[in-house]
């Protein structure tokens, strides 16, 4: 049994979309304390080459193991795809990438499963090797969808515009007959009224956050990840390299009903 643990889970992303995973997280574990960064000055991630994704991430890692977090959440689909380590100098890393391909054959009968991401994470063809090496008889159809992140950082989440450019990317799936849909970028969920207007209620969603929600959750029970005991009230701060008034705005509608304690720019 660890002793308490008030130490806060460091969660990144390049922006908003991590925000999702936090949610999840801190609704899930409403004693922890969480430190989100958004690595807001250098989004996209989805567009850049794997080894500026990989030296983006690394520098995101330094930088919350500076602030002295117990455990890194990537919640980033992007960086997941090309940083497999499950720790760093001795810091647990969670990863999204097995997770929610282990949520997806979970919820898929047919075994048929689409995955939507950023052009980085298709391109890795991270998530079709994992799901193939948990399930070699599985069916993997994935499709970049790169205007996707832009649509959610803007918070036009049930724009007209949206809903076509969702059927665009999102159609050609179904005629797979994929019965499972992983949500492969953690910017996705915020569209995902849209999303589940196009695929109709016979395809189940996979997002990030309800994937990693459910290993953490797994290894505080068996004491891998000490829990805040602490009776203090928990504290969730959010951090971004760029100012952003609009950042902050869209923030707090992601997070509702959770009201984030500080919001500051960081230097890495
Ligand atoms: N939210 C990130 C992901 O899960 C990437 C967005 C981006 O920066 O392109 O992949």
């Amino acid at each position: 049994m660890l002793s308490s643990d008030t130490r806060p889970i460091g969660v990144f992303d390049s922006g908003i979309g991590g925000l999702t995973v936090l949610r999840e997280l801190a609704v899930r574990f409403p004693q922890e304390n969480f430190l989100y960064l958004g690595d807001t000055a250098r989004l996209p991630y989805g567009s850049k080459s794997p080894s500026t994704i990989r030296k983006y991430s690394e520098q995101n890692i330094h930088f919350l193991e500076k602030q002295h977090v117990k455990a890194i959440v990537i919640a980033c689909n992007t960086a997941s795809s090309q940083l497999t380590e499950r720790e760093f100098d001795g810091l647990p890393i969670y990863n999204v990438i097995e997770p929610g391909s282990q949520r997806a054959l979970e919820k898929s009968s047919a075994k048929k499963i689409g995955v939507l991401g950023t052009r980085a994470t298709v391109n890795s063809q991270a998530y079709r090797k994992k799901i193939l090496e948990l399930h070699p008889q599985a069916e993997v159809f994935d499709q970049a969808c790169p205007l996707f992140v832009p649509l959610a950082e803007e918070g036009w989440d049930s724009d007209p515009v949206t809903n076509l450019i969702v059927f665009r990317y999102v159609s050609p799936l179904l005629g797979h007959s994929i019965d499972t849909l992983i949500l492969g970028c953690t910017h996705y969920p915020i569209l995902k009224s849209a999303i589940s207007r196009v695929t109709g209620s016979a395809v189940e969603l996979v997002d990030s956050g309800e994937a990693i929600a459910h290993w953490l959750d797994r290894d505080f029970t068996e004491g891998r990840l000490g829990k805040n005991a602490s009776q203090d009230e928990r504290t969730i701060e959010i951090m971004t390299t760029d100012h952003s008034a609009h950042f902050t705005e869209v923030a707090h509608r992601i997070l509702t009903p959770l009201t984030p304690h500080s919001f500051r720019v960081v230097d890495l």
